[in-house]
């Protein structure tokens, strides 16, 4: 259990939908684990004018959808809540948030500390680091942590570019940019898995591993996010950041390895060993789909949703095959695949290991699964079996490390911002590698009309993305 920690949170965005869906929830678990207790304000920044009372009665209106404490604790927690009018783009309004700022910090005796969360839209990133910066919000004696959003950018040209600006107003060090997957506690354990199980270790590599499988499947379509994915799509939404991320914590080097700063060296030297794609390869090693109406016609198609164009081309699914050249990895495939309105939602890898296994006494062509999130009560399964009933010992998992998905994403993010663990962020390079790898895709499809819908809401997405796999031997283990 964390100790209890002091901040003054400065939150730009502060009356929208992620502030309100997953930040105020998180801040209240952590207040009711004593996380947060007396030290702490927050500060919700936007342009509406809104009241402090009635900032604070949005903020348990949130709570409520959520939690079934007493009203009392959560008016509490309200307590802590603040709300300053801003607009981002206007200078005083700097100062008059730094003002506030240092009041709450005598108030709650914060220790000088901020942090910047910024859940407003990517375009305002820059604009509001460097006023951060330039109107002299930062405190001398306490910390000063920037919180970004996903997406950093939306190819590496943009990312670079964000890059530059917020870097003039923030160390990198002093950065957290959030890819929330890696606050899911699978993906936190993935080297806790690997450094307590050698066997496991030993066959993770190319002589054992017939090929590894990441898919991150919804069944849902887009809902009421279509202006937003109209700009995305599922290659930018989630393959260049969280299927990235997971594969990093699969298949970087050294999982016994505590120090941040050792962490993010050798998944940066991964992602900078991505084999390069030729845009014909990109035609022969990645599928992209949109999703149709389903087979009775009820749902809609993508391109009926709201707010999407008539004729969009954005992709709803993407299916692909990445390898890595290093020693360790060349020859493996990653097969990776994601997509929405798909029969059933699921986040899993899939490793499947070869026949040469069975000289370090696992059975040949087992396959291991590690769930994301626990399905029918299970986090491993081998062979399609809980890892205790499989008939196998290759894992064996304390029982204490055993996740639960007790903790939410954000609170164990928020968790590691106050105490400064940068582990389970994403560092500039690793994002560079993986903008660079998905900017080869992206043009090559820009360049060529698909034929959209091509699959029909429910199923796995268009058959190519079988063949994909089929044309190497090999299937998808998820289907
Ligand atoms: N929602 C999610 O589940 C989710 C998931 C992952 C990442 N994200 C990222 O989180 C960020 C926020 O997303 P969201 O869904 O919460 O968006 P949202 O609901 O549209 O909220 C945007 C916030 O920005 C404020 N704002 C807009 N223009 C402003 C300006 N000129 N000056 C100051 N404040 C301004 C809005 O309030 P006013 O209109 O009152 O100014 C509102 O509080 C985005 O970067 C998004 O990509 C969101």
């Amino acid at each position: 259990m964390a100790k209890e920690k002091s901040a003054i949170f400065i939150i730009f965005g502060g009356s929208g939908d992620l502030a309100h869906r997953k930040l105020y929830p998180s801040l209240f678990r952590l207040y009711k684990s004593k996380v947060l207790k007396d030290h702490f304000a927050v500060i919700g920044t936007a342009r509406r004018p809104w009241s402090d009372d009635y900032f604070r009665e949005t903020v348990i209106t949130s709570l409520e959808d959520y939690f079934d404490d007493d009203k009392e604790i959560m008016e509490e927690f309200a307590k802590h809540f603040f709300y300053q009018s801003h607009d981002v783009n206007d200078s005083e309004h700097y100062i008059a948030l730094k003002n506030l700022a240092g009041k709450l910090d005598d108030q709650f005796e914060a220790g000088h500390n901020r942090v910047y969360y910024m859940a407003i839209a990517p375009r305002f990133f820059g604009t509001v680091a460097e006023h951060i910066n330039s109107e002299g919000l930062k405190t001398k004696d306490g910390y000063n942590r920037l919180v970004i959003e996903k997406p950093f950018g939306r190819d590496l040209d943009s990312a670079c570019e964000l890059n530059g600006n917020i870097s003039k107003a923030f160390p990198e060090d002093d950065i957290y940019r959030i890819d929330h997957y890696l606050g899911k506690e699978m993906v936190q354990d993935i080297p806790n898995i690997r450094a307590n199980n050698p066997k496991l270790e030993q066959a993770l590599n190319n002589k054992y591993v017939s090929n590894i499988q990441v898919t991150l499947a919804e069944s849902i379509g887009v809902e009421d996010r279509g202006g937003y994915y109209e700009t995305a799509g599922v290659l930018r939404d989630m393959i260049q950041n969280h299927v990235m991320q997971i594969i990093g914590a699969i298949a970087s080097d050294d999982p016994k390895a505590k120090e941040a700063k050792v962490i993010h060296k050798n998944k940066c030297d991964l992602f900078a060993s991505l084999k390069e794609l030729s845009p014909e390869e990109v035609d022969t090693e990645f599928v992209r789909g949109q999703y149709d109406t389903d087979k009775t016609g009820e749902k809609k198609a993508y391109r009926q949703e709201d707010n999407v164009a008539e004729d969009s081309n954005i992709e709803t699914f993407v299916a692909g095959k990445i390898e890595f050249n290093t020693d360790r990895w060349s020859g493996v495939p990653f097969y990776v695949r994601s997509g929405k309105r798909m029969p059933d939602k699921s986040s899993r890898i899939d490793i499947v290991l070869n026949d040469k296994v069975k000289e370090l006494g696992i059975r040949p062509n087992s396959v291991v699964t590690l769930l994301i999130e626990k399905e029918d009560g299970n986090s491993i399964l081998i062979n399609g079996l809980n890892y205790k009933d499989a008939g196998q010992d290759f894992i064996e998992f304390p029982e204490e490390a055993e996740f639960d998905n007790a903790r939410e994403a954000y609170e164990s993010l928020i968790i590691d911002i106050l105490s400064g663990n940068r582990v389970h962020f994403t560092l500039w390079d690793e994002l560079r590698s993986t903008w660079k790898y998905i900017d080869t895709i992206r043009e090559r499809w820009d360049s060529q009309t698909p034929e959209f819908p091509n699959y029909i809401s429910g199923t796995m997405g268009p058959d190519a993305a079988e063949m994909l796999l089929e044309r190497d031997g090999n299937s998808w283990i998820w289907d």
